[in-house]
């Protein structure tokens, strides 16, 4: 029973940073990640399109019969956790949906004067759920968003410090540091690949944050909670599946990965 492996899903290849956190934390969970790249990016489709696309991968990993569903992608949560978890997470059934959502929270806790930006997409700057998550913690600070156009499509391709990345983190970072922020949100799944990218645009004074540490404990404890962790010692199978028809997909999923992997086509 704890053995079944733990799904995991994004609109393409930016979930498998919250996957290395998972692995990090879990190292006897058996994963399988399921990247979404023919239909990547979700960031400018409607919350209908998006629960649509989650619905189809969510039914996929359950027939290959996860225990626990981790939705790594800001955009795909805002849109359609809610429909997932009506659907999925029944009463009785014990089978934990996670998400995740931009880190405003500690942000607003960690910045030393109360300016902090936000990068995501479209479709997450402009949920319900993130301005939800304002309302809630963002308050007493000023917050500057920014979506980032065309900045997933870099890092599907692999493209994590060419000239076009940079220009686009450039354009981006811009316009927060121009308002004084000390600490910047990575509000997608994507962005940790071009932390270092970010780093050397913005420099070393300001505070990057992601959520794909604290994603990992919340999986941890939910599935501590509801007795389904993992009683194996041996070491956790990670499979990847894909549809993206990029003739480098291995390449791109090794390459984030960091190790040789052996990529399944949906
Ligand atoms: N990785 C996703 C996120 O966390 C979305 C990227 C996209 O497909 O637009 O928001």
């Amino acid at each position: 029973m704890s053995s079944r492996p733990i799904g995991v899903l994004d609109s393409g290849v930016g979930g498998i940073s919250v996957l290395k956190h998972i692995h990090a934390l879990l190292p006897h969970e058996n994963l399988m990640y399921v990247a979404d790249s023919k239909y990547a990016p979700y960031g400018n489709k409607t919350p209908e399109e998006i629960t649509a696309r989650c619905m189809t991968i969510a039914d996929f990993l359950i027939a290959q019969n996860v225990k626990a569903l981790v939705v790594a992608c800001n955009t795909a949560t805002a849109a359609a956790i809610d429909a997932m978890r009506e659907t999925y997470d029944l009463p009785g059934l014990n089978f934990p949906i996670i998400g995740m959502e931009p880190a405003v929270k500690p942000a607003a806790e960690a910045s030393k004067n109360g300016i902090i930006g936000v990068l995501a997409t479209v479709g997450t700057l402009k949920s319900a759920q993130f301005a939800a998550l304002l309302e809630s913690y963002g308050r007493n600070v000023k917050v500057v968003t920014q979506a980032c156009v065309g900045l997933v499509e870099c890092i599907e391709r692999g493209e994590l410090d060419t000239p076009e990345t940079k220009a686009l983190i450039r354009q981006y970072t811009a316009p927060l540091l121009a308002e004084g922020a000390d600490t910047i949100v990575l509000g997608c799944t994507h962005y940790p690949f071009v932390k270092d990218a970010i780093r050397e645009i913005v420099g070393e004074e300001i505070s990057l944050i992601d959520t794909g540490a604290a994603v990992a404990k919340q999986l941890k404890r939910q599935l501590e909670e509801k007795g389904l962790l993992s009683t194996s010692r041996q070491k956790a199978e990670v499979h990847f599946w894909t549809n993206s028809e990029a003739e480098n997909a291995e390449q791109v999923t090794e390459k984030l990965w960091g190790k040789h992997v052996e990529e399944h086509r949906l």
